[in-house]
This record gives C-alpha cells, structure tokens and sequence, in this order.
C-alpha cells in the first residue's frame, strides 16, 4: 500500500505536520510531495493519498484546491485523508474552511478530514503578515499549536482497516 502525502505550505508549518502524519504512518512506502516544487505528481503510483493545506484569509493555497478538481476522478479510486493547518481556534471556521479547501465529492469519500492546528513563526513572516497577524491575534511572539492529538485521531482513522473505504 502506497501512501502520497501532498501538501501545500507557505511558511512550512503544513510540511512539518505532513512530516509528524509520516512518521505516525510508519513512514516506508509514503512519499511527502510538496505541490510547489512537484506541480503535478502522478498518482497513478499511490492507493491512497493524503492532502493537506495551510489557510490564509479563511482559503487554502490555491494549487491544493487546483490539483484536488483536476485529479477528481482519479482519487474517486483511492483511499484519501484531508487536513488544514491554522490558528483560528473557532470549530466552526475551521470547518467552513476545511470546505472551502476541497471539493465537495472529496469531503464525502474523506475516510479522515481533520483540522491539525497550526503556528505563527514571526521571523518567517514578512512585514504586512507581521502587522496583520499582531493586530489579529494580538500574539507578540511565535506560537506553535500543533493539534497532536488530531494529528492521532488523523492516524488511527487513516489506518482503521476494519472500516475500509468501498472503492
Ligand atoms: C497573513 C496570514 C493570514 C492567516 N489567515 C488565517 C485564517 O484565515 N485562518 C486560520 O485558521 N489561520 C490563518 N493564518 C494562520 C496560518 O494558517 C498558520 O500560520 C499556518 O500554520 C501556516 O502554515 P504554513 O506555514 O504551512 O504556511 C494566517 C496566517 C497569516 C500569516
């Protein structure tokens, strides 16, 4: 079983939790692929496949959202996991932006769809994200607020083989 974890990251909080969901997994036979140095990965090789995204203004990055609609029908056949990262605390924006990040058809086949939090990394960020993030948040240093145990919800889902998904 091939596992692809795709993932679209500005500021590399989303790769790093692509990582940690990779190492959960068992790590042989998974491949990370991030969407802005491979544009479009051939799924073919993989039976499942996870996406996963950072969000900005209540979005994801667009290519995720992109490469989700072109690859529709091709991941109808797969096992697939979906994940945002932020830092809205609101569980009801974390789910409207979960919508808003795939779609529809890949929400419904989801085995696992999670919110796995997220950081504010301020020597990353430039300075209108500085100025935005301060006024926002009102948070004054970095923060990191990985959801691990999301993360082992993710894992135990993704892996759960007596409830396997019908393809
Ligand atoms: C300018 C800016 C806007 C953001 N907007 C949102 C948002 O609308 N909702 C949210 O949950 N998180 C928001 N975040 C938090 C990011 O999603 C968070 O920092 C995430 O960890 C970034 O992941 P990345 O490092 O993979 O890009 C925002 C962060 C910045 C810098």
């Amino acid at each position: 079983m091939k596992t692809a974890i795709i993932f679209s990251s500005k500021h590399g909080t989303t790769e790093k939790v692509a990582g940690i969901l990779a190492e959960n997994l068992g790590k042989e036979n998974i491949s990370l692929i991030n969407l802005k140095k491979d544009k479009n990965p051939d799924l073919n090789a993989y039976d499942s496949v996870i996406l996963g995204t950072a969000i900005y203004a209540g979005n994801p990055i667009k290519n995720i959202k992109s490469f989700a609609l072109k690859n529709e029908s091709n991941l109808k056949n797969k096992k697939v996991g979906l994940f945002i990262c932020g830092m809205d605390p609101g569980k009801e924006k974390q789910e409207e932006q979960m919508k808003a990040s795939f779609p529809d058809s890949l929400m419904q086949q989801a085995k696992t769809k999670h919110y796995l939090g997220g950081e504010f990394i301020f020597e990353d960020m430039n300075f209108f994200e500085r100025f935005i993030i301060k006024k926002i948040s009102k948070a004054e240093k970095s923060i990191s607020l990985i959801h691990h145990e999301n993360i082992k919800k993710f894992v135990e889902e993704f892996k759960d083989e007596e409830n396997p998904v019908e393809t």
